[in-house]
């Protein structure tokens, strides 16, 4: 029986990928090389300094500990000035309904994302009142495809991870929700997300009946 669905935050209820994106690509324009919309698929669900470490793949270039950090601040400071202008207007179709009808139904809703910037966004958005529980980047060591943040989820809602449904929109985050004992449902398109128990094109395509035939 599913007690609570726990949702990925960036691409699943915001689509914050555009503003990730202008922030590192701004970053590689000043390093020299060039960042495509192509590239951002694969920062999509990874932490920040590992999505650092992909972009310099990306650009060939190896640099020293403290400049990476340094860089990582700065695309940091550019992207968190996109999201404290982000308003509620943004968060994606059918977000509401579904998290509406969720606690209509007594369901608990937990987030489970990697971004450190996770309470700022559910703050701009004003849905922060509406989460049981949230575990967000800086509160899990081990990156997805790495079940911790999901795990930690369940753990707070005091729920087993058999009767929890993950929300996600990242290939790793498929994987950390199966491999933590978690139905998943897939945000996106089934040819990435495969390994889902079911695939959907956003959150407007689901409701408690197709929950509870997962
Ligand atoms: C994830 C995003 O939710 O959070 C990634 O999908 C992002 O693209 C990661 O890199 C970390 O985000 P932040 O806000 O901590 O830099
Ligand atoms: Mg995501």
């Amino acid at each position: 029986m599913i007690k609570a669905c726990i949702f990925d935050l960036d691409g699943v209820i915001v689509d914050t990928a555009r503003y990730h994106f202008i922030a590192w690509k701004a970053l590689a324009d000043e390093l020299g090389f060039d960042f495509t919309e192509k590239d951002n698929e694969r920062l999509k669900g990874v932490s920040r300094m590992t999505s650092l470490d992909i972009l310099l793949e990306i650009g060939g270039l190896d640099l020293p500990k403290e400049k990476k950090e340094e860089l990582a601040k700065r695309k940091n400071e550019h992207y968190r000035s996109f999201i404290l202008e982000m308003t509620p207007d943004e968060i994606l179709p059918g977000a509401m309904k579904f998290i509406k009808e969720l606690k209509d139904n007594d369901l608990k809703i937990a987030l489970g994302s990697a971004s450190k910037n996770a309470m700022t966004i559910l703050d701009r958005l004003e849905l922060t009142s509406w989460f049981d529980a949230v575990i967000d980047g800086t509160k899990v060591s081990n990156a997805k495809p790495d079940p911790e943040v999901f795990l930690k989820g369940a753990e707070a809602l005091n729920l087993p991870p058999s009767e929890c449904v993950v929300f996600e929109d990242a290939e790793a985050g498929v994987e950390a929700a199966l491999a933590g004992g978690m139905k998943c449902v897939g945000i996106g398109s089934p040819e990435v997300l495969g390994k889902a128990n079911l695939v959907v094109p956003g959150l407007h395509e689901m409701d408690i009946e197709k929950l509870s035939r997962l």
